[in-house]
Protein backbone atom coordinates (compact mmCIF):
# COMPACT_ATOMS: atom_id res chain seq x y z
CA UNK A 1 0.00 0.00 0.00
CA UNK A 2 2.92 2.42 0.86
CA UNK A 3 4.28 1.39 -2.38
CA UNK A 4 0.81 3.05 -4.51
CA UNK A 5 0.92 5.59 -1.67
CA UNK A 6 4.26 6.86 -3.34
CA UNK A 7 2.39 7.31 -7.53
CA UNK A 8 2.71 10.65 -8.05
CA UNK A 9 -1.41 11.19 -8.87
CA UNK A 10 -1.85 9.89 -5.21
CA UNK A 11 -2.20 12.85 -2.67
CA UNK A 12 -0.54 11.52 0.37
CA UNK A 13 -0.98 12.57 4.17
CA UNK A 14 0.74 8.79 5.06
CA UNK A 15 4.46 9.82 6.58
CA UNK A 16 5.47 12.80 8.58
CA UNK A 17 8.26 13.78 6.09
CA UNK A 18 9.24 17.33 6.50
CA UNK A 19 8.88 19.37 3.59
CA UNK A 20 11.56 19.14 1.37
CA UNK A 21 10.74 22.92 -0.40
CA UNK A 22 11.78 23.97 3.14
CA UNK A 23 15.01 22.67 3.78
CA UNK A 24 17.90 25.19 3.98
CA UNK A 25 19.18 23.20 1.32
CA UNK A 26 21.75 26.56 -0.22
CA UNK A 27 22.95 27.36 3.61
CA UNK A 28 23.58 23.31 4.41
CA UNK A 29 25.64 23.91 1.08
CA UNK A 30 27.42 26.49 2.33
CA UNK A 31 28.27 25.04 5.43
CA UNK A 32 29.63 21.54 4.23
CA UNK A 33 31.65 23.42 1.82
CA UNK A 34 33.01 25.46 4.73
CA UNK A 35 33.68 22.37 6.52
CA UNK A 36 35.53 20.57 3.41
CA UNK A 37 37.53 23.65 3.11
CA UNK A 38 38.75 24.35 6.76
CA UNK A 39 38.48 20.81 8.47
CA UNK A 40 41.08 18.23 7.12
CA UNK A 41 39.51 15.90 9.26
CA UNK A 42 36.29 15.90 7.97
CA UNK A 43 36.05 13.32 6.34
CA UNK A 44 37.67 10.90 8.64
CA UNK A 45 36.55 8.89 11.44
CA UNK A 46 36.33 11.10 14.08
CA UNK A 47 34.89 11.91 18.03
CA UNK A 48 31.38 13.52 18.18
CA UNK A 49 31.93 16.93 18.10
CA UNK A 50 32.34 18.87 20.31
CA UNK A 51 31.30 22.15 18.92
CA UNK A 52 27.90 20.45 17.77
CA UNK A 53 27.40 19.27 21.26
CA UNK A 54 27.50 22.41 22.98
CA UNK A 55 24.91 24.15 20.03
CA UNK A 56 22.63 21.21 21.28
CA UNK A 57 23.26 21.97 25.02
CA UNK A 58 22.19 25.86 23.91
CA UNK A 59 19.24 24.12 21.78
CA UNK A 60 17.68 22.74 24.85
CA UNK A 61 18.13 25.28 26.87
CA UNK A 62 15.48 27.20 24.30
CA UNK A 63 13.05 24.39 25.29
CA UNK A 64 13.87 25.20 29.09
CA UNK A 65 16.10 22.14 29.74
CA UNK A 66 19.39 22.91 31.35
CA UNK A 67 22.10 20.10 30.55
CA UNK A 68 26.12 19.97 30.35
CA UNK A 69 28.13 18.68 27.15
CA UNK A 70 28.73 15.60 29.41
CA UNK A 71 25.33 14.75 29.00
CA UNK A 72 25.07 15.57 25.37
CA UNK A 73 25.72 12.29 22.90
CA UNK A 74 24.87 12.37 19.57
CA UNK A 75 23.15 9.88 17.32
CA UNK A 76 22.45 8.97 13.72
CA UNK A 77 18.92 10.66 14.41
CA UNK A 78 16.35 10.03 16.79
CA UNK A 79 15.86 6.19 15.51
CA UNK A 80 19.63 5.55 16.53
CA UNK A 81 19.07 7.22 19.76
CA UNK A 82 15.81 5.00 21.05
CA UNK A 83 18.02 2.05 19.75
CA UNK A 84 21.06 2.38 21.63
CA UNK A 85 18.74 3.21 24.85
CA UNK A 86 16.92 -0.20 24.76
CA UNK A 87 20.13 -1.77 24.20
CA UNK A 88 21.34 -0.04 27.28
CA UNK A 89 18.17 -0.96 29.56
CA UNK A 90 16.76 -3.80 27.93
CA UNK A 91 17.34 -7.69 28.96
CA UNK A 92 15.70 -9.85 26.32
CA UNK A 93 12.64 -10.91 27.56
CA UNK A 94 12.34 -7.75 29.96
CA UNK A 95 9.23 -5.46 30.27
CA UNK A 96 8.73 -2.04 28.76
CA UNK A 97 5.65 0.57 29.12
CA UNK A 98 4.87 2.19 26.32
CA UNK A 99 1.36 3.54 25.30
CA UNK A 100 -1.16 1.64 23.52
CA UNK A 101 -1.00 3.64 20.19
CA UNK A 102 2.89 4.06 19.08
CA UNK A 103 5.20 5.13 17.02
CA UNK A 104 5.89 1.59 14.89
CA UNK A 105 9.65 2.46 14.88
CA UNK A 106 9.94 2.30 18.48
CA UNK A 107 7.69 -1.06 18.28
CA UNK A 108 10.53 -2.13 16.04
CA UNK A 109 13.46 -1.27 18.03
CA UNK A 110 11.85 -3.61 20.74
CA UNK A 111 11.33 -6.60 18.46
CA UNK A 112 14.70 -8.03 18.53
CA UNK A 113 14.16 -8.38 22.54
CA UNK A 114 10.89 -10.26 22.58
CA UNK A 115 9.82 -8.29 25.88
CA UNK A 116 6.64 -7.75 27.15
CA UNK A 117 5.53 -4.20 26.54
CA UNK A 118 2.71 -3.35 29.20
CA UNK A 119 0.51 -0.90 27.66
CA UNK A 120 -1.57 2.31 28.63
CA UNK A 121 -4.07 3.99 26.52
CA UNK A 122 -3.50 8.04 25.20
CA UNK A 123 -6.12 10.51 26.03
CA UNK A 124 -6.38 12.62 23.01
CA UNK A 125 -6.88 16.04 25.02
CA UNK A 126 -4.29 14.82 28.28
CA UNK A 127 -1.74 12.31 26.72
CA UNK A 128 -0.25 9.21 28.51
CA UNK A 129 -2.85 7.64 31.02
CA UNK A 130 -0.54 7.83 34.41
CA UNK A 131 -3.39 6.19 36.33
CA UNK A 132 -3.11 3.36 34.08
CA UNK A 133 1.12 3.50 34.55
CA UNK A 134 0.38 3.92 38.37
CA UNK A 135 -1.87 0.76 37.83
CA UNK A 136 0.66 -1.15 36.61
CA UNK A 137 2.93 -0.27 39.02
CA UNK A 138 0.97 -1.32 41.76
CA UNK A 139 0.64 -4.43 39.69
CA UNK A 140 3.98 -5.13 40.52
CA UNK A 141 5.00 -4.22 36.67
CA UNK A 142 8.83 -3.64 36.92
CA UNK A 143 9.49 -2.60 33.58
CA UNK A 144 13.08 -1.51 32.56
CA UNK A 145 11.28 2.04 31.33
CA UNK A 146 8.76 3.95 30.08
CA UNK A 147 8.53 5.36 26.33
CA UNK A 148 7.13 8.43 25.56
CA UNK A 149 6.56 10.94 23.46
CA UNK A 150 4.73 13.83 25.54
CA UNK A 151 5.46 16.88 23.25
CA UNK A 152 3.66 16.21 19.37
CA UNK A 153 2.71 12.89 19.74
CA UNK A 154 3.23 10.74 17.05
CA UNK A 155 0.33 9.27 15.98
CA UNK A 156 -2.18 11.18 18.64
CA UNK A 157 -1.24 14.42 18.30
CA UNK A 158 -1.55 15.66 21.08
CA UNK A 159 1.02 16.70 24.11
CA UNK A 160 1.18 15.77 27.61
CA UNK A 161 -0.78 17.95 30.52
CA UNK A 162 1.08 19.69 32.94
CA UNK A 163 -0.25 17.64 35.48
CA UNK A 164 0.85 14.70 33.95
CA UNK A 165 4.10 15.49 33.13
CA UNK A 166 4.83 16.05 36.50
CA UNK A 167 2.81 13.25 37.92
CA UNK A 168 4.77 10.45 35.28
CA UNK A 169 7.80 11.72 37.01
CA UNK A 170 6.95 11.58 40.21
CA UNK A 171 6.19 7.66 39.27
CA UNK A 172 9.42 7.25 37.34
CA UNK A 173 11.17 8.27 40.63
CA UNK A 174 9.61 6.88 43.13
CA UNK A 175 10.02 3.39 41.45
CA UNK A 176 13.22 4.11 40.25
CA UNK A 177 12.25 3.48 36.73
CA UNK A 178 13.81 5.83 34.03
CA UNK A 179 11.73 7.78 31.37
CA UNK A 180 12.98 7.61 27.43
CA UNK A 181 11.49 10.82 26.23
CA UNK A 182 11.24 11.00 22.54
CA UNK A 183 11.22 14.36 21.34
CA UNK A 184 11.47 14.54 18.06
CA UNK A 185 8.85 17.39 17.26
CA UNK A 186 9.53 19.49 20.24
CA UNK A 187 11.14 22.42 18.28
CA UNK A 188 7.91 22.16 16.00
CA UNK A 189 5.33 24.11 18.25
CA UNK A 190 2.49 26.42 17.25
CA UNK A 191 1.03 28.00 20.67
CA UNK A 192 2.53 30.85 22.43
CA UNK A 193 3.87 28.62 25.63
CA UNK A 194 4.70 25.07 24.25
CA UNK A 195 5.29 22.88 27.85
CA UNK A 196 9.45 22.22 28.29
CA UNK A 197 10.23 18.36 27.89
CA UNK A 198 9.88 16.14 30.80
CA UNK A 199 13.95 16.38 31.10
CA UNK A 200 13.56 19.84 32.09
CA UNK A 201 11.78 18.37 35.36
CA UNK A 202 13.80 15.61 36.31
CA UNK A 203 17.76 15.20 35.12
CA UNK A 204 18.04 11.93 36.49
CA UNK A 205 15.28 10.03 35.69
CA UNK A 206 14.61 11.41 31.87
CA UNK A 207 16.11 10.29 29.30
CA UNK A 208 16.25 12.60 26.21
CA UNK A 209 16.02 11.96 22.17
CA UNK A 210 15.88 14.92 19.83
CA UNK A 211 16.63 15.32 16.39
CA UNK A 212 18.02 17.45 13.64
CA UNK A 213 15.51 14.81 11.25
CA UNK A 214 12.55 17.33 11.06
CA UNK A 215 14.14 20.80 12.08
CA UNK A 216 17.01 20.78 9.64
CA UNK A 217 16.86 17.85 7.39
CA UNK A 218 16.23 14.20 8.19
CA UNK A 219 19.03 12.85 5.40
CA UNK A 220 22.05 14.04 7.65
CA UNK A 221 20.96 11.47 10.30
CA UNK A 222 22.28 13.43 13.41
CA UNK A 223 19.99 13.38 16.34
CA UNK A 224 21.21 13.19 20.30
CA UNK A 225 20.37 11.95 23.53
CA UNK A 226 20.84 13.53 27.02
CA UNK A 227 21.74 11.42 29.51
CA UNK A 228 23.22 11.37 32.98
CA UNK A 229 26.84 11.57 32.29
CA UNK A 230 27.74 7.83 34.31
CA UNK A 231 26.00 6.72 30.84
CA UNK A 232 28.31 7.84 28.35
CA UNK A 233 30.76 5.41 28.48
CA UNK A 234 28.45 2.71 28.05
CA UNK A 235 26.82 4.28 25.26
CA UNK A 236 30.05 5.29 23.49
CA UNK A 237 30.29 1.20 23.57
CA UNK A 238 27.34 0.33 22.02
CA UNK A 239 27.60 3.14 19.67
CA UNK A 240 30.86 2.15 18.27
CA UNK A 241 29.63 -1.85 17.84
CA UNK A 242 26.24 0.03 16.35
CA UNK A 243 27.71 1.98 13.53
CA UNK A 244 31.64 2.90 15.09
CA UNK A 245 30.28 7.08 14.99
CA UNK A 246 27.81 9.54 13.78
CA UNK A 247 28.94 11.02 9.73
CA UNK A 248 31.98 12.96 11.03
CA UNK A 249 31.12 15.43 7.76
CA UNK A 250 27.45 15.63 8.78
CA UNK A 251 27.78 16.69 12.67
CA UNK A 252 30.74 19.16 11.99
CA UNK A 253 28.53 20.79 8.85
CA UNK A 254 25.48 21.06 11.21
CA UNK A 255 27.98 22.87 13.69
CA UNK A 256 28.80 25.27 11.30
CA UNK A 257 25.52 25.94 9.76
CA UNK A 258 24.79 26.78 13.80
CA UNK A 259 27.27 28.88 13.57
CA UNK A 260 26.55 30.99 11.09
CA UNK A 261 23.28 32.22 12.70
CA UNK A 262 19.98 32.21 11.59
CA UNK A 263 18.96 29.13 12.69
CA UNK A 264 16.05 30.58 14.88
CA UNK A 265 15.13 32.57 12.26
CA UNK A 266 14.88 29.04 10.12
CA UNK A 267 13.02 27.51 12.68
CA UNK A 268 10.07 30.29 13.05
CA UNK A 269 9.61 29.98 9.56
CA UNK A 270 8.98 26.21 9.87
CA UNK A 271 6.71 26.67 12.41
CA UNK A 272 4.78 29.37 10.37
CA UNK A 273 4.58 27.56 7.43
CA UNK A 274 3.52 24.27 9.16
CA UNK A 275 1.32 25.97 11.28
CA UNK A 276 -0.66 27.59 8.19
CA UNK A 277 -0.44 23.37 6.42
CA UNK A 278 -2.13 22.43 10.02
CA UNK A 279 -4.89 25.11 9.61
CA UNK A 280 -5.61 24.56 6.00
CA UNK A 281 -6.26 20.77 6.93
CA UNK A 282 -8.01 21.63 10.09
CA UNK A 283 -10.34 24.00 8.02
CA UNK A 284 -10.90 21.13 5.30
CA UNK A 285 -11.84 19.10 7.41
CA UNK A 286 -14.45 21.39 9.20
CA UNK A 287 -15.91 21.50 5.49
CA UNK A 288 -15.73 18.42 4.07
CA UNK A 289 -15.55 15.31 6.96
CA UNK A 290 -18.37 14.29 8.35
CA UNK A 291 -20.12 15.13 11.73
CA UNK A 292 -19.46 11.66 13.11
CA UNK A 293 -15.43 12.38 12.28
CA UNK A 294 -13.99 13.98 15.64
CA UNK A 295 -10.44 15.63 15.81
CA UNK A 296 -8.46 17.75 18.35
CA UNK A 297 -6.26 21.14 16.84
CA UNK A 298 -2.77 19.94 17.54
CA UNK A 299 -0.44 22.10 19.18
CA UNK A 300 3.03 20.36 17.90
CA UNK A 301 4.06 17.84 15.57
CA UNK A 302 2.90 17.50 12.19
CA UNK A 303 -0.24 14.92 12.90
CA UNK A 304 -3.82 15.29 12.58
CA UNK A 305 -5.43 12.51 14.33
CA UNK A 306 -8.89 11.56 13.64
CA UNK A 307 -11.48 9.73 15.19
CA UNK A 308 -14.67 8.28 13.49
CA UNK A 309 -17.59 6.21 14.49
CA UNK A 310 -17.01 2.85 16.65
CA UNK A 311 -17.04 -0.41 13.97
CA UNK A 312 -15.45 1.90 11.22
CA UNK A 313 -12.81 0.33 9.63
CA UNK A 314 -9.89 2.59 8.59
CA UNK A 315 -7.72 -0.23 7.21
CA UNK A 316 -10.72 -1.30 4.57
CA UNK A 317 -11.03 2.95 3.82
CA UNK A 318 -7.24 3.10 3.58
CA UNK A 319 -7.37 0.44 0.33
CA UNK A 320 -10.85 2.28 -1.20
CA UNK A 321 -9.24 5.62 -0.84
CA UNK A 322 -6.35 4.46 -2.79
CA UNK A 323 -8.66 2.96 -5.58
CA UNK A 324 -11.25 5.22 -5.50
CA UNK A 325 -9.58 8.63 -4.55
CA UNK A 326 -6.09 8.08 -4.85
CA UNK A 327 -5.31 10.00 -1.15
CA UNK A 328 -3.29 8.09 1.56
CA UNK A 329 -3.46 8.02 5.26
CA UNK A 330 -2.17 5.70 7.82
CA UNK A 331 -5.10 3.82 9.56
CA UNK A 332 -4.58 4.18 13.14
CA UNK A 333 -4.21 0.35 13.50
CA UNK A 334 -1.06 0.48 11.98
CA UNK A 335 0.51 2.18 15.50
CA UNK A 336 -1.14 -0.48 17.53
CA UNK A 337 1.18 -2.57 19.65
CA UNK A 338 -0.52 -5.66 20.47
CA UNK A 339 -2.76 -5.45 17.15
CA UNK A 340 -6.04 -5.84 18.88
CA UNK A 341 -8.18 -3.36 16.94
CA UNK A 342 -6.69 -0.61 18.88
CA UNK A 343 -7.24 2.45 16.76
CA UNK A 344 -9.23 0.72 13.78
CA UNK A 345 -11.33 3.52 13.36
CA UNK A 346 -8.81 6.34 13.46
CA UNK A 347 -6.76 7.65 10.35
CA UNK A 348 -3.56 9.45 10.82
CA UNK A 349 -3.32 12.59 8.56
CA UNK A 350 0.53 14.33 7.93
CA UNK A 351 0.10 17.96 6.95
CA UNK A 352 3.83 18.84 6.50
CA UNK A 353 4.71 17.22 2.99
CA UNK A 354 1.80 18.50 1.27
CA UNK A 355 1.53 22.07 -0.74
CA UNK A 356 -2.11 23.63 0.56
CA UNK A 357 -4.00 23.41 -2.63
CA UNK A 358 -3.14 19.68 -2.02
CA UNK A 359 -4.10 19.59 1.28
CA UNK A 360 -7.48 20.79 -0.05
CA UNK A 361 -8.01 18.62 -2.82
CA UNK A 362 -6.89 15.31 -0.70
CA UNK A 363 -9.47 16.45 2.27
CA UNK A 364 -11.92 17.59 0.18
CA UNK A 365 -11.66 13.36 -1.83
CA UNK A 366 -11.23 11.92 1.89
CA UNK A 367 -14.44 13.64 2.60
CA UNK A 368 -16.30 12.40 -0.53
CA UNK A 369 -15.29 8.56 0.48
CA UNK A 370 -16.49 9.19 4.02
CA UNK A 371 -19.74 10.91 2.67
CA UNK A 372 -20.22 7.78 1.03
CA UNK A 373 -18.96 5.88 3.79
CA UNK A 374 -21.32 1.84 3.98
CA UNK A 375 -18.56 0.16 5.65
CA UNK A 376 -18.01 -2.97 3.97
C1 LIG B 1 8.32 9.70 17.32
C2 LIG B 1 9.47 9.54 16.39
N1 LIG B 1 10.66 9.20 16.89
C3 LIG B 1 11.73 9.04 16.09
C4 LIG B 1 11.64 9.24 14.73
C5 LIG B 1 12.86 9.03 13.87
O1 LIG B 1 13.55 10.22 13.73
P1 LIG B 1 15.00 10.34 13.12
O2 LIG B 1 14.86 10.68 11.68
O3 LIG B 1 15.64 11.43 13.90
O4 LIG B 1 15.71 9.04 13.33
C6 LIG B 1 10.43 9.62 14.16
C7 LIG B 1 10.32 9.82 12.71
O5 LIG B 1 9.30 10.06 12.14
C8 LIG B 1 9.31 9.78 15.03
O6 LIG B 1 8.10 10.13 14.56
Amino acid sequence: MLRDASCSDVISFALGLPAAELFPAAEIGVAIAHTLDRDPCALQYGPASAALRSHVVRLMALRGVTCSEEQVFLTAGAQQGMSLLARLLLEPGGTVISEELIYTGFQQVLMPYECETLTVPTDPDTGIDVDAVDALFARGARPAFIYTIPTGHNPIAVDMSAEKRSRLIDLARSHRVPIVEDDPYGFVSYGESPAAPLRALDPEWVYYIGSFSKILAPALRVGWVVVPERLMALLGVLKEASDIDTATLAQRSIAAFLDAGGFEAHLARLRTEYRSRRDRMLEGLGKHFPDRACWRVPSSGLFVWVALEDGFDADLALRRSLVEERVAFLPGSAFAVHGDGAGRNCLRLSFSHSASDRIDEGITRLGRLLGRWRGP
